[in-house]
C-alpha cells in the first residue's frame, strides 16, 4: 500500500519535471505567466525588492519572537474564511487590509503583514496573489509540503462580509463557517491543523490565554507546537497529551476551540494525519484548497512552475545615444552542483530591415555583458527544488537602419556534446515591433512632497515622485498619438489603485537620432510601483505598444557599455531541426515513463 503510493507519487513528480523541463504550455512572452514566475521563483518583483527574503528562511520579526511565516499563512486564511459558496463572494481577495478594525482581524500581525505586501501587486499580480504567494512561501521556507501556485485572483477595493472564526465560538459556528466556505468538518480539522502547526498564541492579543511578561511592551508567544516549523507535531503532541496549544489546554474551556474542533469525530481526522507524510500530503491538498478559494466569477491561471530558461528584461532602447538591444537570459544552476566556468553562452540574432532581413543570411552574434549567479535564499520555491538561478545578461550595439527581428541563445557547455538552443520552442524571440521605444535612461522620477497619512506601526509618509517619461518614436510612423497608460497598485494603505492616462508630446530639447525623435510627458505617483503601458498609433491604423514597463529604475541604473558584435553567415535552421527533434523524443521518453509508472500503479 505505501509502496504504491511512493511509486504514484513519483509517477506524478516524474510527470511534473517533464512538464517544466518542455514547457510546452508556456511561450514567450507571457507577461502575466513571466511577472508571476519571478516573484514565486525569484521571490521578487522588477526592482529586486525580495518578498521571500523578509520571511526566509523561517524567520521570526527582528524585534520579536512572532513567525513572520506564520503571520502570513494566518492572513491568508482569515481573508479566504467570510467566502459564501452560495452567493459566490468573498474569498481570497484581498478585502481583508480594509477589515483590520474587526475584533477577528485584529492585532499587529496583520497590520506588518500589510506593509510586507504593500510594494508587490501590480498590473499582473493583485495583492491577493501577493497574499497566497506569501502563504505558499511560508510554508515552504519552514519545511512544508510546495503548494502548488495559480495567479489570477481580482482583489477588492472595500471591505467584505464578515465572519471570520474566533476562538470563543462554539463548535456548530465554525462548521458553519468552514461549511459557507465549502469545507466539510474533516476538512476543516485538516485546515486548522496545518494552519496551527506554525506560529503561536501571543500575549497582546489574547493577555488571558498568554500572561504578559514583566514588561507589557514585550509580547510573549505560546507556539502551538513545540517547533517553529512547518510539522507534523501539532497532531502528534495532541494526540500524545503533551501539547503546549493554549487553544487545546487553557483553563478557560469556552477558549479551546482546537480542542473542540480536533475531537469533534472522536479524534479519526487527527490520526489520520498523523504521520509525517500524511501530514505533508493532506496538508498540501488543503491549502492549495484555500488559497484557490475566490469570488465566483474569478478563475485563475494555470499552475505557475518554473522555467528552466526563461528570458527577461528584454529591451530595445537608447543609452548614451546608442542604440542598443538588452536581454538577459536566465538558466538553474543546480545547488550541488559547481558553475559551468567553461560555458560559452551566446546571443544570436537577424536584422529586421535590409538584405539580411528575417535571417536571410547574415546572423549576428555576441556574448554576456554580466554574468550573475544569485542568492539561493531568494526564494523557497527554488531552492527547495534543489537551484538557484545564473543570468546571463546581453547588451548589444545594434544599427538602426537593420535592427532586429528576432533573437535566440546558444549554451555550450564545453564538454564535447552540441551546444543546446534556446529558440523559444522553435520560433525563436520574435521582437513585435521598433517603431516606439521606452528610453529609461532618459526618463526621470524626482521625489517631490511627503504626504502623512495615519495608519501602520511605522513610518505614516507617503512620497509623492514626478516621473518624466520618455519614448522614442521611429521616423516615419508619424504617430497620429503618443501615450501612456499608468498604474500602481501598490499604494499604501490600499485607498485605490492608480490608473490614469497621459498624452506624450514630441520634445524637441532631446535631439532626434538614428531615425528616431523623441516624445515626453510626466506625471505624478504616490505608489510603490508605477508601471508603464506606452502606445503610438501609427499613420498605418496599428498601435504599437511597449507593454508592462517599469520605473524603478530610472535615472539610477549602473551603466554597462555594450559588447562586441560577430557577424557571421551561419543559418540557424539545423541546429533549430536538431533541438526540436530532441525535445520530441524527450518528450515521449516522458511520456511513456510516467504512463509505464501510473500503470504499475494501478495494477
Ligand atoms: C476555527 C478556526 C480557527 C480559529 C478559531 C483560530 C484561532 C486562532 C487564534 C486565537 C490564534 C492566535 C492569534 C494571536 O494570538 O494573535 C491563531 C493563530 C494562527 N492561526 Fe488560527 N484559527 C483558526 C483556523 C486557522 C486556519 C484554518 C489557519 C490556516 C490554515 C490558521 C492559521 C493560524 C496561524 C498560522 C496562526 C499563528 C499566527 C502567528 O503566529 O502570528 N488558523 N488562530
Ligand atoms: C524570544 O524568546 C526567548 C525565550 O523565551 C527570549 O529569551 C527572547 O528574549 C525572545 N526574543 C525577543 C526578541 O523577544
Ligand atoms: C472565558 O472566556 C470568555 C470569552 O473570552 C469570557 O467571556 C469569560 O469571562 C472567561 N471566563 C473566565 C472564567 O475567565
Ligand atoms: C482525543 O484526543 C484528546 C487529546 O489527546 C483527548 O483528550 C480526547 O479524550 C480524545 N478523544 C477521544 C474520543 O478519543
Ligand atoms: C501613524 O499614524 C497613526 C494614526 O494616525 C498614529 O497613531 C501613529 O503615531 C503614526 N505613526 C508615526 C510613526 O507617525
Ligand atoms: C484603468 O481604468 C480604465 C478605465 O476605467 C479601465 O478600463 C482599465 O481596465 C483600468 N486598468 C487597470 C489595469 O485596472
Ligand atoms: C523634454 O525632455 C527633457 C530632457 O529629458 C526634460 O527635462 C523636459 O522636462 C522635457 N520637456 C517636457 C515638456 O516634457
Amino acid at each position: 500500500m505505501l509502496h504504491s503510493r511512493f511509486r504514484f507519487t513519483l509517477a506524478l513528480s516524474l510527470f511534473a519535471t517533464c512538464l517544466a523541463a518542455d514547457s510546452p504550455n508556456y511561450q514567450w512572452p507571457s507577461p502575466q505567466y513571466d511577472t508571476l514566475e519571478a516573484l514565486l521563483y525569484e521571490g521578487r518583483r522588477g526592482d529586486g525588492s525580495n518578498l521571500a527574503s523578509i520571511q526566509h528562511p523561517c524567520r521570526n520579526r527582528p524585534d520579536s519572537n512572532a513567525s513572520i511565516g506564520g503571520e502570513w499563512l494566518r492572513f491568508a486564511f482569515h481573508d479566504m474564511s467570510t467566502h459564501d459558496i452560495d452567493d459566490g463572494s468573498g474569498g481570497l481577495d484581498g478585502s481583508l487590509v480594509y477589515e483590520l478594525d474587526r475584533p477577528a482581524n485584529f492585532g499587529n500581525a496583520f497590520t506588518r503583514s500589510v506593509s510586507d505586501f504593500e510594494v508587490y501587486p501590480n498590473k499582473y499580480i493583485s495583492r491577493s496573489d501577493v497574499i497566497a504567494v506569501a502563504a505558499v512561501f511560508s510554508v515552504a521556507s519552514c519545511g512544508g509540503p510546495i503548494i502548488p501556485f495559480r495567479g489570477g485572483r481580482i482583489d477588492a477595493w472595500q471591505a467584505g462580509r464578515m465572519g471570520t472564526p474566533e476562538p470563543q465560538e462554539d463548535i456548530a459556528t465554525h462548521t458553519n463557517i468552514f461549511k459557507r466556505a465549502g469545507f466539510n468538518a474533516q476538512e476543516m480539522i485538516k485546515m486548522v491543523a496545518c494552519g496551527h502547526t506554525m506560529g503561536s498564541v501571543r500575549s497582546s492579543d489574547f493577555p488571558a490565554m498568554v500572561p504578559p511578561g514583566p514588561n507589557p511592551a514585550v509580547d510573549r508567544f505560546i507556539n502551538f507546537d513545540s517547533t517553529p516549523e512547518f510539522d507534523n507535531l501539532v497532531v502528534t503532541e495532541y494526540l500524545d497529551g503533551t501539547t503546549q496549544n493554549p487553544l487545546v489546554i487553557d483553563a478557560n474551556k469556552t477558549m479551546v476551540s482546537d480542542l473542540r474542533i480536533f475531537s469533534m469525530d472522536s479524534n479519526d481526522t487527527m490520526r489520520s494525519i498523523a504521520s509525517p507524510d500524511a501530514f505533508a500530503t493532506e496538508c498540501q491538498n488543503i491549502l492549495e484548497r484555500m488559497i484557490n478559494v475566490v469570488p465566483h466569477g474569478v478563475s485563475l491561471t494555470q499552475e505557475i512552475t518554473l522555467l528552466p530558461a526563461k528570458v527577461h528584461d528584454v529591451q530595445l532602447t537608447f543609452e548614451r545615444n546608442k542604440f542598443v538591444f538588452k536581454s538577459s537570459l536566465r538558466l538553474l544552476q543546480p545547488l550541488d552542483k559547481k558553475l559551468n566556468k567553461d560555458r560559452k553562452v551566446t546571443i544570436l540574432w537577424c536584422d529586421r530591415y535590409g538584405d539580411a532581413q528575417n535571417c536571410k543570411g547574415t546572423t549576428r552574434t555576441s556574448i554576456p555583458s554580466t554574468t550573475l549567479q544569485e542568492d539561493p535564499d531568494l526564494s523557497p520555491m527554488t531552492k527547495r527544488q534543489g537551484y538557484n538561478f545564473v543570468n546571463y545578461n546581453f547588451i548589444v550595439p545594434v544599427d538602426a537602419s537593420l535592427s532586429i527581428s528576432k533573437f535566440w541563445f546558444e549554451v555550450d557547455e564545453k564538454d564535447g556534446k552540441p551546444a543546446t538552443v534556446y529558440n523559444n520552442g522553435g520560433d525563436g524571440y520574435v521582437m513585435d515591433q521598433d517603431q516606439l521605444l521606452f528610453v529609461p535612461t532618459l526618463s526621470r522620477a524626482d521625489a517631490r512632497a511627503i504626504t502623512r497619512r495615519g495608519g501602520f506601526s511605522g513610518s505614516n509618509d507617503t512620497f509623492t515622485k514626478t516621473y518624466t517619461i520618455v519614448a522614442a518614436v521611429r521616423d516615419g510612423s508619424n504617430p497620429s498619438r503618443v501615450y501612456a497608460e499608468a498604474h500602481d497598485f501598490a499604494i499604501h494603505k490600499f485607498p485605490a489603485p492608480f490608473n490614469t492616462t497621459i498624452d506624450l508630446k514630441p520634445n524637441s530639447s532631446i535631439p532626434a537620432m538614428q531615425g528616431y525623435s523623441f516624445y515626453s510627458a510626466s506625471l505624478d505617483d504616490e505608489g510603490f510601483q508605477l508601471t508603464l503601458d506606452i502606445h503610438s498609433v501609427g499613420s498605418d491604423g496599428k498601435t504599437y505598444t511597449e507593454d508592462f514597463r517599469q520605473t524603478a529604475f530610472l535615472d539610477n541604473t549602473p551603466y554597462y557599455p555594450p559588447t562586441a558584435v560577430t557577424n557571421t553567415a551561419k543559418s540557424p535552421s539545423p541546429s533549430w531541426r536538431l533541438i526540436d527533434g530532441w525535445l520530441t523524443i524527450r518528450r515521449s521518453i516522458c511520456g511513456s515513463l510516467v504512463a509505464g509508472l501510473l500503470l504499475r500503479t494501478l495494477l
